[in-house]
């Protein structure tokens, strides 16, 4: 079936990250200290712009600012967090979690009429689909969008599915989406009975499908999709990639007819950089070692991995790990080293040496925190999260095939 969305096709929400951004913010050393505003615009990334005043509050007056407005918002106010913000954020959440926690969470939040999402656009979407009209979901800096999200536009998702189902008998495949995806994408599942997944439900979602149908459509980290399609006993056979790019997404109609699992060739530029010779290392560095990575890492790491899950199963078995335990972890840096300061008993650390934030999460500053709180207080709601209302329906939809999942 031809999704609805043909007639509107939503223009890209965020502003495409480029290569140059996406290592914008690496560096030498761990310390990732928050500079006001000004110093870190100095870096080569896009920000949305901000009233001047913003730009040179210290770290502490900041503090007393959004102390300030969150004691006038009070009740009607709740502030989430993402594990990979910033500290100088996270202290200022009320509620942090993985994606699949936040959208949870988000969706019994009826009574707060501001939902400040310190995330990334995609989860400020997912927030505004599963709360209620009432409700204003907003995102401190609408530049913190996902380059991995951004590898699926809606209108090459739609001639996929347009091309697989020309070539497959009808209903022979399910579409499966990513929470890092818009909620386009989103839509366009729930409309051809598909649903959405994240890095804790991926095999149940991929369960759900297989029992319905004989493919699925796995949208947009092919590294997720491969390391879950290979927990589920597929051989590399079994699975074949699409590149948006190239016709038929670069495969033959044998290859698609034979193919179980058909992966968006898309990735997390944060995840990819972990490696093989990075866990050897430091394997040979301390022998009791635990590897835990994360899912959006390539099939090589994982494999290599002692333990594998989401942002809130890294930090649940980190911290049910014994003293003493050494644990080189392969996610983003700002929660490595959040979670190496709460277990100074423990040898925590990166992977990878080089310093290298989420550069969408990490536009999360203090001072836009500020900013759109300080807006609520005089009554100007900026930078509202609304999602376009023909998308709603089929996204929430999807979203709540995965909810009903766990
Ligand atoms: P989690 O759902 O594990 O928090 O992951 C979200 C994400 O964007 C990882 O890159
Ligand atoms: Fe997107 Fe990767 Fe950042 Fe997660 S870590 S928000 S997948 S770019």
């Amino acid at each position: 079936m031809v999704s609805n969305l043909n007639k509107t096709k939503s223009k890209n929400p965020t502003i495409p990250i480029t290569e140059l951004e996406r290592s914008a913010f690496c560096q030498e050393e761990t310390e990732l200290e928050s500079k006001p505003l000004f110093e870190e615009k100095k870096s080569k990334v896009r920000w949305q712009k901000i009233p001047i005043e913003y730009m040179r509050l210290t770290p502490d007056e900041l503090d007393t600012r959004i102390a300030h407005s969150k004691n006038i918002l009070k009740e009607k106010l709740i502030i989430l967090g993402h594990h990979y913000q910033r500290d100088q954020i996270i202290k200022y959440t009320d509620f942090q979690g993985d994606s699949f926690k936040l959208a949870q969470y988000a969706a019994s939040l009826s009574k707060k009429e501001y939902i400040i999402f310190c995330g990334v656009h995609f989860m400020a979407e997912t927030a505004d689909i599963l709360s209620e009209e009432h409700q204003k979901v907003i995102l401190p800096n609408l530049t913190a969008g996902c380059s991995m999200a951004d590898m699926a536009i809606t209108e090459d998702v739609l001639d996929c599915w347009e091309d697989l189902n020309d070539i497959l008998d009808h209903n022979k495949i399910t579409p499966i989406t990513y929470m890092n995806s818009t909620a386009a994408i989103k839509a366009i599942c729930g409309e051809n009975q598909g649903l959405v997944c994240t890095s804790s439900n991926a095999n149940k979602a991929m369960q759900w499908a297989f029992s319905k149908r004989e493919k699925i459509l796995f949208i947009p980290d092919q590294h997720l999709g491969i390391n879950t399609g290979k927990a589920l006993g597929m051989k590399p056979d079994d699975m074949i990639i699409w590149d948006p790019f190239k016709e038929l997404g670069g495969n033959t109609i044998n290859s698609i007819e034979k193919a179980k699992l058909i992966l968006w060739k898309g990735h997390c530029s944060v995840h990819t950089r972990f490696n093989y010779d990075q866990i050897k290392n430091a394997r040979e560095k301390f022998k009791n070692i635990n590897i835990i990575v994360h899912p959006e890492c390539t099939a090589e790491v994982v494999e290599h991995a002692d333990f594998v899950g989401s942002t809130e199963y890294i930090i649940k078995t980190i911290n049910e790990g014994k003293p003493g335990s050494v644990w080189g972890v392969g996610t983003e840096i700002n929660l490595v080293n959040r979670i190496a300061k709460q277990h100074p008993d423990k040898t925590i650390f990166c992977l990878d040496s080089l310093v290298c934030p989420c550069s969408t999460m990490y536009r999360i500053h203090p001072a836009y925190l500020c900013w759109v709180l300080e807006s609520i207080e005089k009554g100007n709601i900026i930078n509202q999260i609304k999602v376009d209302k023909n998308i709603i329906h089929n996204s929430k939809i999807a979203l709540n095939r995965m909810l009903k999942l766990n």
